[in-house]
């Protein structure tokens, strides 16, 4: 047996999380922790844990539904998947992750779309990908009263066109325009940015360049929050570990001796055991035998 994990005390109730909160704590400059979640159970857990928002990222495709990459999750199903998270959290602010080609083809599909993550899953923001060339859409979405969260640096959804999963912003030239990106995303009305994979000198840079919180990954600590996937902190997602993945558990190990476990169990009869057992009365079983 695997040493049982310590007893968890849920976090205090606390008010939501709003947009305004996210503010708040910049400005107080109280760092902001944000994870992702795809389920009921794991947001209800972290929700309770204390996370002040959770992102029902796109990154659904691949460690949930076993993709190579992002591309191919579809509007319904990241709705399907928020639908059960919105069920689970009730405090964090919640946002929804635009999936690919839901708001790439026209500002109008993409207000139709942002919308849908508020009115039919209960989220209470939407993310998409991308800097200058997402500025009418996010003026449209925000106009509409729906918050946007940005994304720049590695914005998975170009894995094609950058060339794979790599870093960004690394040469001064790549640097500046992020960082006029950020400034143009603030500007059309993003209430927070998430930095990806860039250097923590120029997250830090952007950070204090723009007054919307960042949330970086593999971005440094000077970001005004963190955002890491959370299959990759508990050890889950076994096909890559980025560089900037800290693993706070191996559940792949414990849910695979937990699965041999029960096998072995099984095969000697010695799950289920009479506790797991459903009896009648013995009078009633005599009667059976009686009547047969
Ligand atoms: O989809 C996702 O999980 C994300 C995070 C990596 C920020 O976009």
């Amino acid at each position: 047996m695997s040493t049982p994990a310590p007893v968890f005390t849920p976090a205090p109730a606390r008010k939501k999380v709003t947009t305004l909160t996210f503010r708040q704590k910049k400005e107080r400059g109280e760092p902001i922790s944000m994870l992702t979640a795809y389920d009921y159970p794991t947001a209800m857990i972290m929700d309770q844990a204390g996370v002040d928002a959770i992102l029902v990222g796109d990154s659904l495709a691949m460690v949930v539904l076993g993709y190579e990459n992002t591309l191919p999750v579809s509007m319904d199903e990241m709705l399907h998947h928020a639908r059960a998270v919105a069920r689970g959290a009730k405090s964090a602010l919640l946002v929804g992750d635009m999936p690919f080609m839901s708001y790439q083809v026209s500002v109008e599909e993409a207000v139709r779309n942002a919308g849908r993550f508020l009115k039919e899953a209960g989220m209470d923001a939407v993310k998409l990908e991308g800097g200058h060339e997402r500025a009418e859409a996010v003026r449209v979405i925000t106009s509409a009263g729906i918050p946007v969260m940005g994304h720049i640096g590695l914005t998975p959804q170009s894995v094609h066109q950058l060339g794979g999963f790599r870093a960004q912003g690394k040469t001064a030239l790549a640097a500046k325009r992020l960082l006029e990106d950020a400034l143009i995303l603030e500007d059309a009305g993003c209430f927070s940015l998430v930095l990806e994979s860039v250097p923590a000198r120029l997250a830090r840079l952007i950070s204090q360049r723009v007054s919307i919180p960042t949330i970086g990954i593999g971005a440094g600590s000077a970001c005004d929050g963190q955002v890491l996937v959370t299959h990759d902190l508990l050890g889950l997602f076994d096909r890559f570990t980025p560089k900037f993945v800290k693993q706070y558990a191996n559940l792949h190990n414990e849910m695979a001796h937990a699965f041999g476990e029960y096998i072995a169990d099984v095969q000697t009869h010695s799950f289920p055991a009479a506790e797991h057992t459903v009896e009648m009365p013995n009078e009633e079983w005599d009667l059976l035998l009686k009547e047969l």
